[in-house]
């Protein structure tokens, strides 16, 4: 059994991970990294390819190269490879010539979604994360920029589902109010088996909402909690206050990048997002969020997690248990 989770752990090859937006692949090629791989990513006749950045010939980096035609051209001695990775000329030898067999790059499957390009080394047993929000047009998206973090990826996911840690972590934001008492939930693997739903009806003190002043609604209000994982490392989190009707989700997607730094990808869904100044206090209050929790994540001990033994868990750890048993199982497949 593999014991612990790591952004280099091999199993991983066989998932899907963001590793651009898409936006930012307009003419160039882009070198991006991912679990411990330099990627070149680049669009050739119009399809978008995703090579490892290595030319075989020298190791000289693809993504310095440039476009050529409808082929990605080596910038060290202009070996170019078309969109199958297949190398169809070698200037020194001249048109025409043979071209050794292992002047062939290694590629990965390629798909866009959500605005981003995901890529799977090896053929992906996990299908992306759904998003319901992502098409509900009364909500407002609102992205944040990419950001790195010093930590695993798998160490944000643990911390994302974790919801044990508000009033400690987020005391000087949204925390303060929270009640540290974690009640039972169920966590619902999808039909998949590759992810799962946590529902958590809860109360919280509404200190946002304008009626309360006003006597028209109690402090002490309902709210549905709603988070949703998908392996590897993507996950939703949907907040609806149903007595005032606001709706706010945050979905975030990580890539692991190499042995120690993860890039996040996060867009916030909101009933309330319709201006700018509502999308940049949404983000600046996201911003502050984060930073409380990477404060404590970018100071845990290991850049791993325990998947069997090694870990003391509890019942109200009942979500980032099962986070480690489908990582688990991915990790063995
Ligand atoms: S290193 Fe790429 S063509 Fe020589
Ligand atoms: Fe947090």
């Amino acid at each position: 059994m593999t014991s612990s989770l790591t952004n280099l752990s091999s199993g991983l090859a066989a998932a899907w991970h963001p590793v651009l937006f898409a936006s930012d692949l307009a003419h160039t090629s882009v070198r991006i990294d991912l679990l411990g791989e330099p990627w070149v990513i680049t669009r050739l006749r119009g399809s978008i390819t995703a090579f490892i950045d290595k030319c075989p010939h020298r190791n000289a980096r693809l993504s310095d190269g440039m476009v050529v035609g409808d082929t990605l051209q080596c910038p060290y001695h202009g070996w170019r490879f078309d969109g199958s990775g297949h190398c169809t000329l070698i200037p020194a030898l001249g048109d025409g010539a043979t071209v050794p067999p292992t002047a062939q790059l290694t590629s990965a499957h390629v798909v866009e979604r959500y605005g981003l390009i995901w890529i799977a080394p090896q053929t992906p047993v996990t299908e992306i994360i759904e998003i319901p929000e992502w098409d509900d047009e009364s909500l407002h998206k609102v992205w944040m920029p990419a950001i790195d973090i010093n930590a695993t990826a798998a160490q944000f996911i643990d911390n994302f589902l974790d919801f044990g840690h508000f009033p400690f972590v987020h005391a000087g934001t949204f925390g303060s109010g929270e009640d540290a008492n974690i009640g039972d939930y169920n966590v619902d693997k999808t039909d998949s088996g590759w992810g799962f739903v946590v529902d958590y009806p809860h109360t919280i003190a509404n200190k946002e909402d304008p009626l309360v002043a006003t006597g028209q609604h109690p402090l002490v209000q309902p709210r549905n909690m709603v988070y949703t994982f998908q392996a590897p490392f993507s996950a939703n989190l949907r907040l609806e206050l149903p007595l005032t009707g606001v709706v706010n989700a945050i979905a975030t997607f990580c890539q692991p990048m190499t042995a120690s730094t993860t890039r996040l990808y996060t867009v916030m869904m909101r009933s309330d997002g319709a201006t700018a100044e509502a999308a940049q206090a949404a983000l600046q209050y996201e911003y502050s969020v984060l930073q409380e929790d990477l404060a404590v994540i970018e100071h845990l001990y290991d850049n791993q997690i325990a998947l069997g033994v090694g870990q003391a868990h509890s019942r109200a750890d009942r979500s980032t248990v099962e986070f480690r048993r489908i990582l688990a199982r991915l990790l063995e497949h």
